[in-house]
């Protein structure tokens, strides 16, 4: 990796300013999942215990540079303390004399989370005057904060550039995943897109075809593919505009070489709502009045049948509306074969996205993959293969030194 880790960092008694990403989420000021907490903690216990003062700062929602009581970090940071088994102070906010108050106050190996940087104007827009309040805290910059990273904001890209920085163990284990899935991966690599619309992902399937040696396509984005060959597909969510897409995106994958993998049969209902009779149609005769809302079991057993071939696989999106029962029972039963692979060592599995990440929880496989990111916007554009700011603003700073 060209980025600086914490391997031989001195940190005993410095001021370790960490970029970490605490916005999980909120319902009732209590955080419902600790999965992003639980992620920081190799971070956090690793620079405590070799004596840094730890000053995390992470932002929260979308305030809009305003201070909104709802979207304090003083919950996530008595959550986080919850979760480290140890006292986590907080300082009322992330810059000024509140936080070098509170930071006054920490001996070696202490741990306070400041107030939401989203409270500042500055920090969306990456203001040089905001990113060196922040720099001013600290002596040293750690980024864990990978699932912000496509964002260039002060805490994430601006500060990395005014004191040395480093990358996280969180970031660290990330972008290892991520590189071992698609820059370097064993093949054959197989990616797996599931979702609504092409128009969100288009980037993502363009990049993918020139990658991986097959792409699978669920979710309602299969039915405009469906349709853009000219099958009929009911009352199917679709998108009517993005035919002449979804026909170039099947050329440029056969160019590639890149074999895509569309549904063969599907699960249909009148309408998409709990309980709502459903049944298995063909994917190629979807009767007028439904809507395919799921693959359906041959489509199942074709996906499930491939991964014995397939070395790597890269997951994001579920493969049909997971969210309404019966309609999770193609994603569920997919997850659960990639995780059983995976556990018998023939594949290597990379999964991401929120999504994806709450899919794989109902099907009860979420620590069953070889690594599943905490990032969704983060995992999106890196598998796009875009340059995410954070991780650019780390291998700068690493360069430089
Ligand atoms: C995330 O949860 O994906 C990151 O924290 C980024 O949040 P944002 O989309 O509000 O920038």
């Amino acid at each position: 990796m060209a980025l600086r880790t914490l391997d031989g960092v001195d940190v005993k008694g410095k001021r370790v300013l960490l970029r970490a990403d605490l916005n999980v989420p909120m319902k009732g000021g209590r955080v419902t999942d600790l999965m992003r907490l639980e992620r920081l903690t190799p971070t956090i216990r690793e620079l405590s215990s070799k004596g840094a003062k730890v000053l995390i700062c992470s932002h929260l929602g979308r305030p809009r540079g305003k201070r909104v009581p709802e979207m304090s970090l003083a919950p996530v940071a008595l959550a986080l303390g919850e979760v480290l088994g140890r006292k986590v102070r907080f300082a009322e906010d992330c810059i000024g004399i509140p936080a070098q108050q509170a930071i006054d106050l920490l001996g070696q190996g202490d741990v306070v989370v400041l107030e939401n940087t989203r409270f500042h104007p500055g920090e969306q827009a990456n203001e040089p005057a905001f990113g060196a309040a922040l720099a001013r805290l600290a002596e040293l910059y750690v980024n864990d904060a990978f699932s912000a990273a496509h964002r260039a904001h002060a805490s994430t890209e601006g500060v990395a550039h005014l004191l040395p920085a480093y990358a996280g163990r969180l970031m660290q284990a990330e972008l290892e995943a991520l590189h071992a899935a698609l820059d370097n991966p064993v093949r054959p690599v197989a990616a797996m897109v599931g979702g609504a619309k092409i128009s969100t992902k288009l980037e993502l399937l363009g990049h993918l075809v020139e990658r991986v040696d097959a792409l699978v396509i669920g979710g309602a984005m299969a039915n405009t593919f469906l349709a853009a060959q000219g099958i009929t597909v009911g009352k199917s969510l679709q998108e009517a505009g993005m035919h002449q897409t979804a026909r170039d995106i099947l050329d440029h994958a056969q160019a590639q070489r890149c074999e895509i993998l569309l549904p063969m049969d599907v699960v249909v209902a009148a309408e998409l709502k709990p309980g709502v009779a459903a049944q298995v149609a063909d994917a190629n005769a979807i009767p007028a009045g439904s809507m395919a809302l799921d693959i359906g079991p041959l489509t199942v057993r074709a996906t499930t049948g491939r991964l014995g071939a397939w070395k790597t696989l890269v997951w994001n999106g579920p493969l049909g509306a997971f969210e309404v029962p019966p309609f999770n029972e193609g994603t569920v039963a997919v997850a659960k074969a990639v995780a059983a692979a995976t556990a018998a060592g023939q594949l290597r599995s990379i999964a991401g996205g929120g999504d994806t990440v709450a899919a794989l929880q109902q099907a009860g496989v979420l620590d069953r993959l070889s690594y599943v990111s905490t990032a969704g916007g983060a995992f999106l554009e890196w598998m796009e293969g875009k340059t995410l700011p954070g991780v650019a603003a780390l291998e700068a700073s690493s360069i430089a030194a």
